[in-house]
Parts: C-alpha cells; structure tokens; sequence
C-alpha cells in the first residue's frame, strides 16, 4: 500500500513516536516513503522500540530515513535543534500522558505535559514556518452522547478528568491558532478504542503496572498475570448490559495518519475527523471474540460500574471515508488474534 505517493520524500516530526500509536504510524510512514524524526522523552516507551521499528521496516542503525531524538517537548531547545537539523514538512503530534485515573491524582502533571507542552511545540513551530500538524485527540471529547453513532459536529461535553480535559482544551487551542492564522494547516483526529498490534508481535502496547484497559488487562488475564477479568457492570442500557466502545486496530488507526497527512499537501485549513470503524462491541463480545479466535478462555466476574464510564460511544466514520478515503480494513478477530500474539511474544512487555 502506497498512500499519497507523490508527497513521500517529505520528513514528518512524530513527538511521541516510539509509544503504542506512535510506534506503528512510523514503520507506515517509512513503508510509504517518508523520514521520519522521533522525539520521545521514554517517559511512557523504552528506547528498544527503534530497533524493533527498524527490523520491520528493514533500516539498518546509520539509516537516516529515521532519526531519534531523546527528548521532552516541554524544551524548546531540543525542538529547535530538530527544526534546524531537517527540513521539516509537518508535524504528527502524539507525545502526551494519557492514564485517566493517574491524571485525576497529578492533574497538574498532566496539564503541565500535555497543555504547556504542545503550546510550546506549537510556539516552536510557528518560529521555524512549519505549520502543519496532525494532533492525537480522543472520543473522550464527546463525553456522554444520546445520539450514536457520533458524528464529528455532535455537541462536546466536558470529560470527566483532567486527561480528557487537556484533549478539550489542546483542540479549543488549535481552532484558536488557526482562526488567528488560516495558513495553519491542522487535522484533529478523534481515536475511538486502538487496541491490537503489528502483525510481526515486535511492537505492541505496553501498560505499566495493571492495566485500566480493557484489552491488555484481557491479555494479561489469558497469559496467567490476572485471575480474572473484572467486568465494570452489566446492567447499562446495551443489549448484553455491558459498555459498548467501537474498538480500532492500531494498524488501521495509523493508516488514517498517512490518509491525514494528505490534508496537510494544498490548503485545506482546520480538520476533524473520527477514526473508529463503526461498530460498536460490548465487553463480553470482546471476551468472547478473544475466546474463540484464540482459544483461550477467559473468567470473568461482573462487579460494579466504574466511575466516569459511559455506556456507548462508537463512532459514525463516514467524513473520514467521504474526504480522505480512509475506512477501517480490520476486523474485531483480527485485534483479538494480534493483541494476544504480541503478548505472547513479549509476556513481560519489552525487555
Ligand atoms: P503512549 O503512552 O504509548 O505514547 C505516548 C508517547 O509520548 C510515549 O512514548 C511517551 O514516552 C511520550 N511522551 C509523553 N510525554 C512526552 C513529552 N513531554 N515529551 C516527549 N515525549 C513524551 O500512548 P499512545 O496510546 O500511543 O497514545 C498516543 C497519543 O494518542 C496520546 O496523546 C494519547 O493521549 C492519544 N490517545 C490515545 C488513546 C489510546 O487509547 N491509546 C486514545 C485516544 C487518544
Ligand atoms: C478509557 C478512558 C478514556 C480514554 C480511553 C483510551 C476511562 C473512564 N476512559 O476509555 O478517557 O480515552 O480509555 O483508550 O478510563 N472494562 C471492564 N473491565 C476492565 C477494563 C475495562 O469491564 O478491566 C470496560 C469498561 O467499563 C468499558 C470498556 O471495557 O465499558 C472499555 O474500557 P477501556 O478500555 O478502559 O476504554 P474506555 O473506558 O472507553
């Protein structure tokens, strides 16, 4: 798959490019032609990442199609080095703390690196003339919704804690940026639930400490980790009584990056778009789905709602579809399969 093929040779700066999301839009952006520079801090990903990155897409260490910088975006002085040492055509912003429940105890932590630190990415960007960004928001931002599937214009709600809050306000930031200066170039993409893995089980998702996701604590339970998995109430208005979330493959969401990317080339100014496939599965069809595609089974006990969840959110992915061409290829077993082989090969995350 090549996609805007006539773009590729440009170098793309992707902030938090060895994380889970990050990892796999990197090795698809080298696949279709572009450099890519990673600045990551670590603070949330471990440096093996590159040479995993480098296995799949087949770069030896000197290759400069792939540079990395250690570093924080919090300090203006590595970004500036980066702006000066390459030709930057735009920016694909990821880097960000996104424990829910770790925010609601650290909440300045998180405004701190997630707010500061994309105005100061921004501040830097603007004084090297790169305005093009691609920012990481979330379904999160819908906050509780009676109409489903959500479409893009749907009202926001204010999200329940302060990680969600930073997605709000780093969106309500941009569409002020842009409305100062239309020559801004900007996509918004709102993830819905990414879960799965690359095919190759080199890159994955890694939680530290116990999982509050679903999928890698249902992965953690089938590799002998956790007993069981807790099912956070079955009595929501949904057809088994379980939450209902529209899970992604990690490899389809990265794919909508490349597809972003395209709104970036001509002038195409302030876009949001969904990326999620539209379907939305409850938490016993994903136990079941990983069950059967596995072969593995998974105990489950039903305890009480947790605070802050909502009972459905999925997503209407049309106006991905209708403007970028974009729309999800990977199935609900393809996830289970490629979540499960990735923690197989790496039981203890990546050493
Ligand atoms: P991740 O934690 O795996 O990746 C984020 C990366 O950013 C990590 O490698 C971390 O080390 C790095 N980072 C954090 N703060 C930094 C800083 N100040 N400077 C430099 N690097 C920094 O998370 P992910 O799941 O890949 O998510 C990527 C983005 O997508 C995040 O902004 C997240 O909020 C957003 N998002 C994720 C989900 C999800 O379910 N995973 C859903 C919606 C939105
Ligand atoms: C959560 C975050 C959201 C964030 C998203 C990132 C909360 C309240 N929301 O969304 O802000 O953007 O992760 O992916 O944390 N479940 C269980 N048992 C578990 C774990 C989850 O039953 O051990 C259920 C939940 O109640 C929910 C579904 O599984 O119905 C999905 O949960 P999760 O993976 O945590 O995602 P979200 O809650 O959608």
């Amino acid at each position: 798959m090549n996609i805007n093929v006539n773009k590729s040779k440009e170098t793309i700066l992707v902030t938090g490019g060895t994380g889970f999301i990050g990892s796999h839009t990197v090795v698809l952006l080298i696949e279709n032609g572009y450099n890519v520079c990673i600045l990551d801090n670590l603070s949330n990903s471990k440096i093996q990442v590159l040479d995993r990155i480098r296995t799949i897409t087949n770069l030896d260490k000197n290759d400069e199609r792939l540079k990395f910088y250690k570093g924080d975006i919090l300090d203006k002085i590595i970004l500036n080095k980066i702006f000066k040492e390459n030709k930057i055509f735009g920016v694909i912003h990821f880097a960000g703390l996104k424990a829910v429940g770790e925010s609601c105890i650290i909440p300045l932590k998180y405004y701190d690196n997630n707010i500061s630190g994309t105005v100061n990415l921004l501040e830097v960007m603007k004084e090297n003339n790169v305005k093009n960004i691609i920012f990481s928001s979330s379904a999160t931002v819908y906050g509780e919704q009676s109409v489903q599937p959500i479409k893009e214009d749907a009202k926001l709600n204010e999200p329940t804690n302060p990680y969600g809050k930073t997605k709000l306000f780093i969106e309500y930031i941009l569409k002020d940026l842009y409305s100062s200066d239309n020559t801004w170039n900007i996509v918004l993409l709102r993830y819905f639930n990414p879960i799965g893995a690359h095919k190759s089980g080199l890159i994955g998702e890694d939680p530290n400490g116990i999982p509050n996701n679903l999928m890698p604590y249902v992965t953690q339970v089938a590799i002998g980790k956790r007993s069981h998995l807790n099912v956070f109430g079955n009595d929501y208005d949904t057809p088994d009584g379980t939450g209902v979330r529209d899970y992604i493959h990690v490899c389809d969401l990265a794919r909508g990056h490349v597809y972003a990317l395209g709104r970036l080339f001509g002038n195409h100014g302030l876009d949001i778009y969904n990326l999620g496939t539209g379907h939305g599965y409850s938490v016993l069809d994903i136990v079941k789905t990983f069950s059967k595609v596995n072969n593995i089974n998974i105990p489950y006990e039903i305890t009480s709602r947790r605070s802050g969840d909502i009972a459905t959110c999925y997503a209407d992915p049309s106006k991905a579809y209708q403007e970028m061409g974009f729309k999800c290829e990977l199935t609900l077993e393809d996830m289970c399969r490629d979540s499960w082989n990735y923690q197989k090969k790496n039981p203890n995350g990546i050493e």
